[in-house]
């Protein structure tokens, strides 16, 4: 686990964000594996100014989003499709045929976690996954539970998950109850993983995801064993963490 972590958010989101598009040069036909939440903002809008100066073309890529929300219309303002239109995809060139977002609203949602799944594995896998974290350590909607989740699969969202995510509704009450996320597993399977995170309401999750025992109490503690992990933190979310684990990096230049 290779754990960097920056002054503040601007530079954790232009670090990810540069992580992401040497990723695409790299290999212009990518599979992304993307989250939604606040952390990843800064991370797309750095993405979208690439991609207007000319650095990144995203015709070839394919995408896959961890989650959605479950039986919200996916013109929901509150949608995970509607977030990634606003935040990413209604601004780069990426084919609309080459996103993949869980359809919440599937009538045949275990097919549609089924195929999901499937649709990962014949495209070859995803490269880069990009991860937020919960304050109680879920990444994607896996919540803290008694077995690790392997695939793709329908959950009941932590009160404290829709408590954190209220404050994107008008109430609690509005928050769904369920969602469909890509499983442990799924997440597990991509070639390399890069989780973000801010703030200090995260340092207790990350010194866990970091020290703590592998346990699906702890959803990120899964990472530990994974062979190619970035955390990429603020200050602020490493703050619990022990300074020789890892780098500090002040300016971005440093990693031009
Ligand atoms: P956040 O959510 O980026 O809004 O903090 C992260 C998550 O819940 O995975």
């Amino acid at each position: 686990m290779r754990i960097i972590v920056y002054q503040n958010y601007q530079l954790l989101s232009k670090k990810a964000a540069q992580i992401i598009a040497s990723q695409i040069i790299l290999k212009p036909n990518s599979i992304l594996g993307l989250a939604t939440g606040s952390t990843p903002i800064g991370t797309y809008k750095n993405l979208i100014k690439m991609y207007e100066e000319g650095l990144i073309d995203f015709s070839k890529v394919t995408t896959f989003n961890l989650d959605e929300y479950y039986q919200l219309p996916i013109d929901n303002n509150q949608s995970y499709h509607f977030f990634m239109n606003d935040n990413l995809f209604n601004h780069i060139n990426i084919n609309k045929e080459n996103i993949h977002i869980p359809n919440g609203m599937a009538k045949d949602i275990d097919n549609e976690c089924l195929n999901y799944d499937k649709i990962i594995d014949n495209s070859g896998g995803i490269d880069i996954q990009l991860l937020g974290i919960g304050n109680n350590a879920h990444i994607g909607f896996n919540e803290p539970t008694i077995n690790f989740n392997k695939k793709t699969h329908i959950v009941t969202l932590d009160e404290s998950t829709r408590k954190a995510n209220a404050r994107f509704f008008s109430s609690l009450e509005e928050v769904p109850t369920k969602a469909i996320t890509m499983g442990t597993g799924s997440i597990f399977k991509s070639k390399k993983i890069l989780l973000l995170a801010s703030g200090k309401n995260k340092a207790k999750a990350i010194y866990n995801t970091v020290y703590g025992e592998v346990t699906p109490e702890v959803p990120s503690s899964i990472l530990q064993f994974h062979q190619d992990v970035i955390l990429i933190l603020d200050t602020e979310a490493a703050s619990l963490l022990k300074d020789k684990d890892y780098e500090v990096l002040n300016e971005i230049s440093k990693v031009r």
